[in-house]
């Protein structure tokens, strides 16, 4: 059984980042911005705004945290977002999902510039993912997909099946992984599949975006998957010093011996989520620079 580490990858991500940072900087005479939007106090979101904090300043990159109350009006989250789109000082945009219930996600995500849509959220970013032209993509399934290629793990003519059709991960993941030269066949399971396991047991690659603590068990899988867990749970243990550890939608403990390869949580997709969106706000500073050339 390998372990996939997402530690591992997501390191070489980052050396290759660096110097391609250092040779923008050196051009441009400017840094790489992201500005990230937290609305709420969602102990999550928080990490996870955390974390891409401190992966922009290992990077060097520039960043801006806003951290709005959850009483915030749609108005004024549009009104920040059109404030930022216009700032030419900032080169991607990322609102923290999921907003508090009384805001339109929807809105707020295609309020988002395009060109600084590093999430690849917005619709004109979906929309190009599904018939194959270039764009932003969703950093989990890019990141995914990254430690596909780095442990050579091939999709070609293979049963992948998804569990989770969120719009974050799911369904772009499909998209991607159906796309000529991914050339894998795939199949989405969700909350009211019936049956499910039935499909998982077929699978030849499963990736496991359901949210549901240790879903995946042994006797849902065939001998040597290869499993992508995608979940982190938060679950109570009173061992943990901060009351709670993080686990997967899939029972690591009880399958990993039975795979190919699996990836760990944490240590696997989490870490690879964030190095995609640094990969991202590059990839949008660059293309920016470019149009202000033309
Ligand atoms: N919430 C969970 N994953 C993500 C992500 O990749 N981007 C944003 N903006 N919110 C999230």
């Amino acid at each position: 059984m390998q372990i996939l580490s997402g530690k591992e990858v997501s390191e070489a991500v980052y050396v290759d980042l660096k110097k391609k940072t250092a040779e923008f900087v050196a051009i441009n005479g400017y840094a790489p911005t992201l500005a990230v939007v937290l609305v709420g106090n969602d102990p999550a979101s928080q990490s996870y705004v955390e974390s891409k904090k401190k992966a922009c300043i290992s990077l060097g990159f520039g960043h801006r945290d806003y951290h709005l109350s959850e009483t915030v009006s749609q108005d004024e989250l549009v009104k920040l977002i059109k404030d930022l789109n216009a700032d030419s000082s900032v080169h991607g945009i990322l609102v923290q999902m999921p907003l508090p219930k009384n805001l339109d996600a929807d809105l707020v995500i295609e309020t988002i510039d395009k060109d600084k849509d590093v999430d690849g959220f917005h619709p004109q970013s979906v929309g190009n993912l599904l018939i194959g032209l270039p764009c932003f993509v969703s950093c989990t399934p890019k990141g995914i997909l990254e430690m596909l290629d780095y442990y050579h793990i091939e999709t070609k003519g293979k049963h992948v099946v998804i569990l989770g059709r969120s719009n974050i991960v799911g369904k772009p993941m499909a998209a991607l992984l159906m796309q000529k030269g991914r050339d894998a066949t795939v199949t989405v399971c969700h909350s009211r599949t019936e049956n499910l396991a039935s499909y998982t047991r077929q699978a030849d690659i499963i990736i496991a975006a359901i949210g549901k603590p240790l879903f995946v068990k042994p006797e849902m899988i065939k001998e040597g998957v290869v499993i992508i867990d995608v979940g982190i749970n938060r679950i109570e243990d009173s061992t943990r010093k901060r009351g709670y550890r993080l686990v997967g939608d899939v029972d690591y403990d009880q399958v990993a011996s039975h795979c190919q390869s699996i990836t760990p949580v944490p240590g696997g997709v989490g870490v690879m989520t964030i190095a995609m969106l640094m990969k991202n706000t590059l990839q949008a500073a660059t293309q920016l620079a470019l149009k202000d050339i033309e």
